[in-house]
């Protein structure tokens, strides 16, 4: 079992974001699953600039960093997101990561996985939480659910974070090891999987790659 923590936060070793990433993947490896954490901003990754070649060739016209980090993204059972949150959002290098994805979300590739989101904020950490785990649901992932602290709230918020990132971590791995099934986000799921599928088909002349994704899977 694969488990990959994506950190966006600039500040390295420094960032508290990423010791609530740090803690899911140990929570995640004491259940038995093999981690990893990349620290997006590392990497160089371009803009997306709506081409659309993606979907209609399922590849992106760059070459940067993108396809090594989206390559272990596809190939991992479970997902840790992690952003500090920058003017109540995500960073930019991680609205920079997921723009990159949108055929990700078209043929709903993250289906079958796991993931969870966590964020740090000054005030508030619940506005990129929200984000993120909005945007894990929408490329097809079930959600096992998210965490976050304020740092104006003090050590003791963030430590109870950390406690949590750790749980988090743990039940992630095992839902990966039962197939849990959250029936509330089944439902959604299904809906928005109906919702993209409709939405390739009116463009079957255009985007060949996820016509020929989604009928490959016979519409199901
Ligand atoms: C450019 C920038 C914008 C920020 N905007 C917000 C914000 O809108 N709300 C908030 O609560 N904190 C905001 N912060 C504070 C960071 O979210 C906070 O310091 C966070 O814990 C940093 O995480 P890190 O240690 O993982 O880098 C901002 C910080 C920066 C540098």
């Amino acid at each position: 079992m694969k488990i990959l923590g994506i950190c966006a936060s600039p500040r390295g070793s420094k960032s508290q974001t990423r010791r609530l990433v740090q803690a899911v993947l140990e929570g995640a490896k004491s259940a038995g699953a093999e981690v990893e954490l990349v620290d997006v901003c590392d990497l160089e990754i371009e803009y997306c600039n709506g081409c659309q070649v993606c979907y209609k060739k399922g590849v992106c016209v760059h070459k940067d960093d993108f396809q090594g980090l989206y390559d272990k993204i596809l190939l991992a059972d479970g997902l840790v997101w992690g952003s500090p949150n920058y003017l109540r959002s995500i960073t930019a290098q991680m609205k920079t990561l997921v723009d990159r994805m949108s055929d990700a979300i078209h043929c709903q590739l993250l289906t079958g996985k796991y993931s969870c989101a966590v964020a740090t904020g000054g005030s508030n950490s619940d506005q990129v939480t929200e984000y993120l785990s909005a945007i894990l649901l929408n490329f097809g992932s079930f959600v096992t659910g998210s965490t976050g602290a304020a740092m104006a709230s003090g050590p003791k918020a963030f430590e109870e974070a950390e406690k949590k990132a750790f749980q988090l971590g743990k039940t992630m791995a095992e839902d990966v090891s039962v197939k849990r099934d959250y029936i509330e986000q089944r439902e959604m799921l299904q809906e928005s999987r109906e919702y993209f599928q409709k939405l390739v088909e009116m463009h079957e002349k255009d985007w060949e790659h996820e016509y020929e994704y989604w009928n490959k899977l016979n519409w199901k």
